[in-house]
């Protein structure tokens, strides 16, 4: 994944504009960047490998009033300095970058080779300006020369081009996510809404198979259909976000100041909590007529659904599927008419959730997505949607909006069963309890964040960690192992705390860290213990989250200062310490937790 910005305006100084912008985006990838800027009736191109202040830190280019930037992801062709972007046309009077990826773009490639072009890198991207570039020889203006270079393209793409002797920029999206910022006198792009909300907090959200040209003035739209334009209309919406949501401030990781960010996000949920209502009427409706539910939904916010699904039927007694998306083609069949998906998606732009929702529609089904972003594919693709209100994350590991997730499904859980058994709905008491966790939560964050700078010292020496959990935490037994996973690069299995006897147990030797989740139910407490003890007689370093009163002999405790403990609850105090074990342990083996190999922030590729 690739981070693409625009900026075009009437002032001078464009330069240290755009770079500002594309550091807010390179966590979406950073292995290259490089920027394009129109300068009279040339264009001035510097690109390599590395990131965004190591190729850009002393630009001697001429500084514009037009410009185009790119952080890259390597998909097609290595990381070199050639493959960098922004990727020029033959003549340098076309410039451009991409987010995405082209199909068979070497037949395009070879067709262009026979007409005299010449390439300077492996990638699909660079085939684009040569299309243009022929266009444009063959007498086409700049606007029919873009489109009918983006006509013919297949895959995923949000392309930014720009022409020597123009100050405007040409946009095109399909399947890869693309805004317009709306300034005075200025007018930007980029590929997600945090590039620019130091300088707008107005957009316009292209759609698949539309293409734009902004200027300093201007912003036009057309939807593309076959080698023809029409116009459109195009709502601009406004995002409330402010910009000092995507600073560090003090934190020296965006992970660790959005950890700790958890309480005020779970405050904004319960001070709006009436805002989930509609959601959770259409959710009392759907099980009183017997509709088929799925959650579909990649990676933390797939854990997310597993507690809904657990939610729904221990409060509900509604049966839920929960898909994972990138599978939801191979197993939503059953899937019928006003049937209810419940997409979950932080980014809003999961390739494998947009697809799964895509062929959810063509069942007929009624998809009530629950989002974070603002403007978001998945929010224009969805009948309804519900934001779940975390503010920009930035880490490229989820962790308030986890949190969010799940006090969303549990706030609209608890007013379902109201509109089920016939009463009324009590938001007052939803907010009462989210801000109790909340509470809970902060009261709790320094205590569980020093015990978990203590415990990487030995976590970090380690191969393998398992976590174990029942009932609803054992998806925060599979949430906590990701985040350890992704970040810290150790290999981390989350698992039904009752199923390592029936395989894993095998796993376990002297001195492998078991972390349990200790249930606050009494029932469950002692099947676990004896999971507990099962992986404890085989040499495990065994670490409990427990609830404060209960006491275990010779294991390291992570007690969770809590007066009135509840099960349904104890997923979102209980993801907190593994976060931080996991923010910890990364640090003292010198990774960015922000930024960790070979991920990105929202996974725009199936
Ligand atoms: C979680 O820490 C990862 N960043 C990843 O698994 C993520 O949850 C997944 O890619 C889904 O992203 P989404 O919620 O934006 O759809």
């Amino acid at each position: 994944m690739c981070g693409i910005v625009g900026i075009t305006r009437k002032r001078g100084g464009v330069i240290s504009e755009i770079k500002k912008a594309l550091k807010k985006l390179e966590y979406r990838g950073y292995d290259s960047s490089g920027i394009a800027i129109v300068n009279g009736n040339s264009i001035f191109v510097i690109k390599g490998v590395g990131t965004i202040d190591e190729v850009l830190s002393d630009v001697k280019l001429e500084d514009g009033t037009t410009g185009i930037g790119h952080t890259r992801w390597a998909t097609h062709g290595g990381v070199t300095d050639d493959n960098a972007h922004p990727h020029t046309s033959c003549d340098n009077k076309v410039a451009l970058v991409h987010n995405g990826t082209l199909d068979d773009f070497h037949y395009l490639r070879n067709k262009l080779r026979e007409r005299g072009h010449v390439f300077r890198s492996e990638t699909d991207t660079e085939v684009v300006a040569h299309l243009i570039e022929d266009k444009v020889r063959s007498g086409m203006d700049r606007l029919r020369a873009f489109y009918e270079s983006i006509a013919p393209l297949s895959g995923s793409y949000a392309i930014a081009a720009v022409f020597a002797g123009s100050n405007e920029i040409f946009l095109a999206r399909n399947k890869s996510p693309l805004v317009i910022g709306l300034g005075e006198g200025e007018n930007y792009c980029a590929s997600d809404i945090t590039a620019l909300l130091h300088l707008t907090n107005r957009f316009i959200f292209l759609d698949d198979g539309e293409v734009a040209v902004i200027s300093p003035d201007e912003v036009r739209v057309w939807r593309l259909v076959g080698q023809e334009v029409i116009p459109v209309e195009k709502e601009v919406k406004e995002v409330s976000w402010s910009p000092s949501l995507i600073d560090k401030g003090s934190y020296p990781h965006f992970m660790l100041k959005e950890i700790y960010e958890q309480p005020h996000v779970l405050r904004q949920i319960a001070d709006n909590v009436e805002y989930y209502l509609k959601f959770s009427q259409i959710l009392a409706e759907s099980i009183e007529t017997g509709r088929r539910i799925s959650f579909v939904a990649a990676g933390t916010s797939y854990h997310a659904s597993l507690v809904g699904k657990y939610l729904f039927s221990k409060r509900l007694k509604a049966q839920s599927d929960s898909i994972v998306a990138s599978e939801f083609l191979e197993w939503g069949d059953f899937i019928g008419v006003d049937d209810l998906v419940i997409p979950i998606s932080q980014s809003g732009e999961t390739a494998d959730v947009l697809e799964a929702v895509r062929r959810a529609k063509d069942l007929g089904a009624k998809v009530i997505s629950i989002v974070n972003v603002p403007g978001s594919t998945l929010t224009r693709l969805s009948d309804e949607t519900v934001y779940m209100m975390a503010g920009p994350e930035i880490g490229v590991a989820a962790t308030k909006t986890y949190l969010a997730e799940l006090a969303v499904i549990y706030s609209v859980v608890k007013l379902a069963e109201s509109y089920i058994e016939g009463r009324s709905p009590n938001p007052e008491e939803v907010r009462k309890t989210i801000m109790e966790v909340s509470r809970v939560v902060e009261s709790n964050l320094p205590f569980m964040d020093e015990v978990s700078v203590k415990l990487s010292e030995s976590i970090s020496k380690k191969r393998d960690v398992y976590y174990l959990g029942r009932g609803i935490n054992y998806p925060t037994s599979l949430e906590g192992a990701l985040k350890l996973k992704e970040i810290s690069y150790i290999h981390a299995e989350g698992y039904p705390a009752g199923e390592y006897k029936h395989g894993p147990l095998a796993l376990i030797e002297e001195g492998v860290p078991a972390i349990v989740l200790m249930p606050v139910n009494p029932d469950l407490q002692s099947k676990i213990i004896y999971n507990l003890m099962e992986v404890k007689s085989r040499g495990a370093m065994t670490i409990a989250v427990t609830p404060e009163e209960l006491e275990l002999e010779d294991v390291t405790v992570i007690k969770v200062r809590w007066d009135r403990p509840t099960e349904e609850l104890s997923p979102l105090v209980y993801i907190v310490p593994l976060q931080l074990l996991a923010y910890r342990t990364a640090v003292k083996l010198g990774r960015d937790p922000d930024k960790p190999r070979n991920l990105a922030k929202s996974v725009t590729v199936e």
